[in-house]
């Protein structure tokens, strides 16, 4: 036992140490820039090279070579070369960052490693260093300074020397560079946590470590979850911290990458700065058991008990075989609503049938009966949506005094995302619904920011699409749900006021397909009216992007994984409206869902070149000149809606007559 661990002590202390300066690889790492969008270093694979310069504000040096480091890009872009720069100080917060860059004209990204272990891991000491990393091996090819124009207090116009464009231009040519590091002249960067390796190998297991891992991870990393491995105690633990490492240090767990200085949410379940330190500097010290008791070994099962009691309904999703491994499309399931009557919607809860497959399912429901096979299938669940459930949330709770009414008959549509995990399995999950006694006083609602004219162009890897929702009077603003496709990496919420006042909501710096959070508001928002919803989502439509399906096509609106959308749901209410007196504007409601997404400009008016095709032939041919009552270039809401209730009456009268023959 004492053999087995201190071999695999070592054996670790080998893989932590993977350090630049031990064996010259580097490790991968995902940070977020100055703007908050992610950078992931192996996604730049395929680059000829990757220059990296450790930036600090306020350094004199690191300011002086910025026109250097800028020529030096506009040389090498074109030959495949990718240029970024690390900020890894304890001092400078993102928008200080975000303001240096602005102030000193920096348009490369700026990696801000707030927990400092990715500059640990890279060794750095001082800004103005320059790392040329080769991409064919994750090797170090340079580092030093930039060339030998600027030192301390010394300054030429010209360089002599061009070390990174000559250790450049080695790289590309497939040579080895011939002086690999040189001493760079820039401002010490203090790393406080580098003089206390021994005090990471005294961080102890069972005290910090195994709570932490209880609070963040165990929800889905325990028998019969979702994660792919149960953390039951030490030796798992063991086993897979190098694991553990590179997915703190590449921010895939948990999986949950929020903005933090935007408004609190609900089972936040984000690792703190100072946990992802403490985390990986006791892996990076050998990981090791200390004493006291192991609290992963009395992990509880998950409870199959319904966390709310007694549920009013519970219907069964129809039973589907999962293979054992590859990729399952999204299901989209309907099961035959058995009320024969209305119910108000208090709570909803579910139990997958198998917790290690099911990866979310949403929830909603239609009057309608939508038979199989029918395309409206894809978006069945949004027609009147009542949860999204992902692994860790089992039930959701509506706000105090709200409810989601379903109609008698009709459908409850299930979207059901499957992971496979090596073994046939068969999925029954089990939905709870719980009702009001009593009406509610308020209607729940769910609206939907869309941006159905979206047109991503081939091979762009950053591409943004926004849209808004006008409320048209007072609302209380509860939830968010964010939905893109495999091409979707980012996405947020913003608020317009009226008086033109920006504010965040929610920002999400990487999407990930495969996990469709809802994101629940610690404290409800109230916004008046005449407040915008603006939802943006960016799309990486390259080749880079390893869940693209085809970089070579110019994506469109679709409700398949491989078309794409601007969806940005959001639960609701109207501060005025009740359940019996619903202060609701149907028509307004549903025009404003896609107006704002049409509104390209923003502007509160639809000209031409924002309408949709039948409507821009119509307006440009005349035929909606009794509807621009203002006589300007476009139609606003008010005049669009009196063309639809135009078109609505014609249509009636038309089926009217018809009827009448
Ligand atoms: C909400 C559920 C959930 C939580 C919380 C969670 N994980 Fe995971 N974890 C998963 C799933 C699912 C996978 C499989 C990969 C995937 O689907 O993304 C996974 C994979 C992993 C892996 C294997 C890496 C791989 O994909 O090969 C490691 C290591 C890991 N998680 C560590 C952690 C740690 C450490 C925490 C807590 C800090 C954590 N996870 C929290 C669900 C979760």
């Amino acid at each position: 036992m004492t053999l087995l661990i201190r071999t695999s002590i070592l054996a670790l202390c080998a893989a932590a140490s993977v350090s630049v300066e031990a064996s010259g690889r580097v490790d991968n790492f995902r940070l977020l820039d100055q703007d908050r969008l992610a950078h992931e270093l192996y996604y730049y694979e395929d680059a000829s090279a990757i220059v990296l310069m450790v930036q600090m504000n306020g350094c004199p040096i690191v300011r002086n070579l910025l026109s250097d480091f800028r020529a030096l890009r506009d040389d090498y872009a074109g030959r495949g070369v990718e240029f970024a720069m690390i900020n890894p100080t304890l001092q400078d917060t993102r928008e200080a960052i975000r303001q240096e860059a602005d102030e000193f004209g920096i348009d490369v990204p700026i990696l801000v490693d707030e927990t400092q272990l990715i500059g640990e891991g890279l060794g750095i000491d001082r800004s103005g260093e320059v790392f040329v990393i080769d991409p064919k091996s994750w090797t170090v090819a340079y580092r030093g300074p930039l060339n030998d124009r600027v030192g301390y207090e010394t300054q030429r116009n010209d360089a002599s020397e061009h070390y990174v464009a000559d250790a450049l231009d080695r790289v590309l040519a497939g040579e080895p560079v011939e002086q690999a590091r040189r001493r760079t002249q820039g401002c010490i960067i203090n790393f406080p946590e580098r003089q206390r390796q021994e005090a990471h190998a005294q961080i102890s297991y069972s005290e910090t470590i195994a709570p932490l891992l209880k609070k963040r991870c165990v929800t889905c990393h325990s028998p019969g979850g979702i994660g792919p491995w149960a953390m039951t105690g030490y030796d798992m633990v063991r086993g897979f911290a190098p694991m553990i490492r590179e997915v703190v240090r590449t921010r895939r767990m948990p999986p949950w990458e929020v903005a933090t200085d935007y408004p609190a949410l609900h089972g936040d379940r984000a690792l703190t700065v100072e946990e992802k330190r403490t985390l990986v500097h006791w892996i990076e010290a050998g990981a090791p058991r200390g004493d006291g008791p192991d609290p992963l070994t009395e992990v509880e099962p998950i409870s199959e008990e319904w966390a709310l009691g007694e549920p009013d309904l519970v219907v069964t999703s129809p039973p589907f075989t999962l293979p054992a491994t590859g990729v399952v499309d999204y299901q989209f399931q309907a099961i035959p609503n058995p009320l024969d009557r209305d119910v108000w919607v208090r709570a909803v809860s579910i139990h997958p049938g198998d917790r290690k497959v099911v990866h979310h399912v949403l929830i909603g429901t239609t009057e309608e009966v939508i038979p199989e096979g029918d395309d409206r299938r894809f978006n069945a669940v949004f027609d009147n949506y009542l949860w999204g459930y992902a692994p860790g949330a089992d039930y959701y709770e509506y706000p105090e005094g709200a409810g989601v009414l379903v109609r008698k008959g009709g459908q409850i549509h299930l979207q059901m995302h499957y992971t496979t995990y090596g073994r046939e399995t068969v999925d029954e999950t089990r939905i709870a619904l719980y009702f009001h006694d009593e009406p509610p006083k308020y209607h729940l609602r769910q609206q939907v920011v869309m941006g159905t004219d979206l047109a991503i162009p081939a091979g762009e890897a950053r591409h943004e699409e926004t849209g808004y929702f006008e409320f048209d009077r007072e609302a209380e603003i509860y939830s968010l749900f964010p939905h893109a496709h495999f091409r979707g990496i980012a996405t947020g919420f913003d608020l317009v006021y009226p008086d033109g006042r920006r504010e965040g909501l929610l920002q999400v710096p990487r999407y990930d397909f495969n996990w469709q959070h809802t994101y629940t508001l610690a404290e409800p928002v109230i916004v008046p009216a005449g407040t915008r919803i603006v939802h943006t989502t960016i799309y990486d439509n390259s080749a880079r992007n390893p869940a693209n399906p085809d970089p070579e096509k110019t994506v469109t609106w679709g409700l398949q994984s491989w078309d794409e959308m601007l969806y940005g749901g959001f639960f609701f209410r109207w501060t005025e409206g009740t359940a019996e007196n619903p202060a609701h504007d149907d028509l307004a409601f549903r025009i404003g869902q896609f107006f704002g997404g049409w509104d390209d400009d923003f502007d509160g008016v639809l000209q031409a070149a924002e309408m949709p095709d039948r409507t821009r032939e119509a307006f440009e041919g005349g035929q909606l000149d009794p509807f621009n009552v203002d006589g300007d270039d476009g139609l606003s809401p008010a005049e669009y809606r009196a063309f639809v209730e135009y078109r609505r009456q014609q249509r009636a009268e038309q089926e009217a007559s018809a009827a009448g023959n």
